[in-house]
C-alpha cells in the first residue's frame, strides 16, 4: 500500500512506521490518521511482525499536534467527531496492538504528538525532544487521550502542571517524571530503539500479547485487571510458545517461538 505522508518500512519482523510531513513539523492531518490507522491494522495483521517502531521524519519533530490548519474552523460537532475518530481509528489502536510500539520521540512531541507517544506501549527520546501538551493555550483541550493517558504515566498532579500551563518539558526532566523511559543521543535513538526491539523479539509474542492485554485491562473501565490477568494467564497454557518455552528450559536450550 502507498501513504502519502507516511513512511512504512519492514525489517527482520520490525515495522517502522515514520510520520513524514517535515516541513509542517510531522502534524497530523486527517489523511495522516488514516495512513497511520491502516499501517497499524496491517501490523497487527501481520504475524511475521513482532514489534514497531514509531518516529517522526527529521531531527526536529516526533509531531507537533494535530494540524491546527485543518480544525481552526471546526464546529462543536465536528471538533467532537474529530476526536472521537482519532480515539477509535488510531489512539486505541495503537494502545491494544498485540505487538509492543515503540516511539522514538525525536524532536517535538506536542499535542496530538504526545498523546500518539503516550498510547505506544514504550517511549525512547532523544536528548533534543520537547513535550507537552499545549492545547489550552489554543483554546482547547487535549482530544486524543491525554487528559486520560497523562495522569496514567506522571500522575495526577504533575498531568495538572503539564496541561494547564500549557508548558514543554525536555527530554531528561520527561524521564525523571516517567514520561520516557530512555533518553539517547538523537543518533543512538533509532539503534537504541532496535536493541530493545531485539530483546522483546527473543520472547513468545504470544505472552507478550496476553501482557500487553493483561496490563491495558487496569485501564479499563468496569475491568477487574486481575481477573484479566489470571484469563490471560491460563490462556498462556494452551499455547505453542508456552509448550516450547518451558521444554526449552527443561532442555537447557533457546526456545524457538512460533506466535501460535
Ligand atoms: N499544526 C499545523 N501546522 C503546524 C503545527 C501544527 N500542530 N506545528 C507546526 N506546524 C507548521 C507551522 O505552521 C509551519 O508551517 P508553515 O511553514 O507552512 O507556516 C511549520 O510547521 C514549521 O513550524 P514553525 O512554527 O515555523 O517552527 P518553529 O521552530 O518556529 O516552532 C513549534 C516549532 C513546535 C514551537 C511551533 O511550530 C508550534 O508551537 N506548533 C504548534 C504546537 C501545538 O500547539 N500543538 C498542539 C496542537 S493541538
Amino acid at each position: 500500500m502507498s501513504y502519502n505522508n507516511i513512511l512504512f518500512e519492514i525489517k527482520q519482523g520490525t515495522a517502522y512506521v515514520t510520520i513524514n510531513r517535515p516541513d509542517q513539523l510531522n502534524a497530523l492531518n486527517k489523511e495522516t490518521i488514516q495512513e497511520l490507522s491502516s499501517a497499524f491494522t496491517s501490523i497487527e495483521e501481520n504475524n511475521d511482525l513482532k514489534t514497531v517502531i514509531l518516529t517522526g521524519s527529521g531531527e526536529k519533530a516526533f509531531v507537533a499536534g494535530a494540524d491546527i490548519k485543518e480544525f481552526a474552523g471546526f464546529s462543536i460537532e465536528e471538533g467532537k467527531l474529530l476526536s472521537a475518530e482519532g480515539h477509535q481509528k488510531l489512539f486505541n489502536l495503537v494502545e491494544n496492538l498485540s505487538k509492543p510500539v515503540i516511539a522514538a520521540v525525536n524532536g517535538f512531541a506536542l499535542g496530538g504528538g504526545l498523546e500518539l507517544a503516550m498510547a505506544a506501549h514504550i517511549r525512547i527520546a532523544s536528548d533534543n525532544a520537547k513535550l507537552g501538551l499545549p492545547e489550552v493555550s489554543l483554546g482547547v483541550i487535549p482530544g486524543y487521550g491525554g487528559t486520560q493517558r497523562l495522569p496514567q504515566l506522571v500522575g495526577k498532579g504533575k498531568a495538572f502542571e503539564m496541561i494547564t500551563s500549557a508548558g514543554m518539558i525536555g527530554a531528561e526532566e520527561a524521564e525523571k517524571w516517567g514520561l520516557v523511559n530512555a533518553v539517547v543521543t538523537l543518533e543512538e535513538l533509532i539503534p537504541a530503539c532496535e536493541k530493545l526491539a531485539g530483546k522483546i523479539m527473543r520472547n513468545s509474542p504470544k505472552a507478550i500479547e496476553s501482557a500487553i492485554n493483561a496490563i491495558n485491562a487496569q485501564y479499563r473501565e468496569g475491568v477487574d485487571g486481575f481477573v484479566a490477568e489470571i484469563t490471560e494467564f491460563g490462556k498462556c497454557f494452551g499455547t505453542d510458545d508456552f509448550k516450547e518455552g518451558t521444554s526449552a528450559f527443561m532442555e537447557k536450550r533457546k526456545p524457538s517461538f512460533t506466535g501460535k
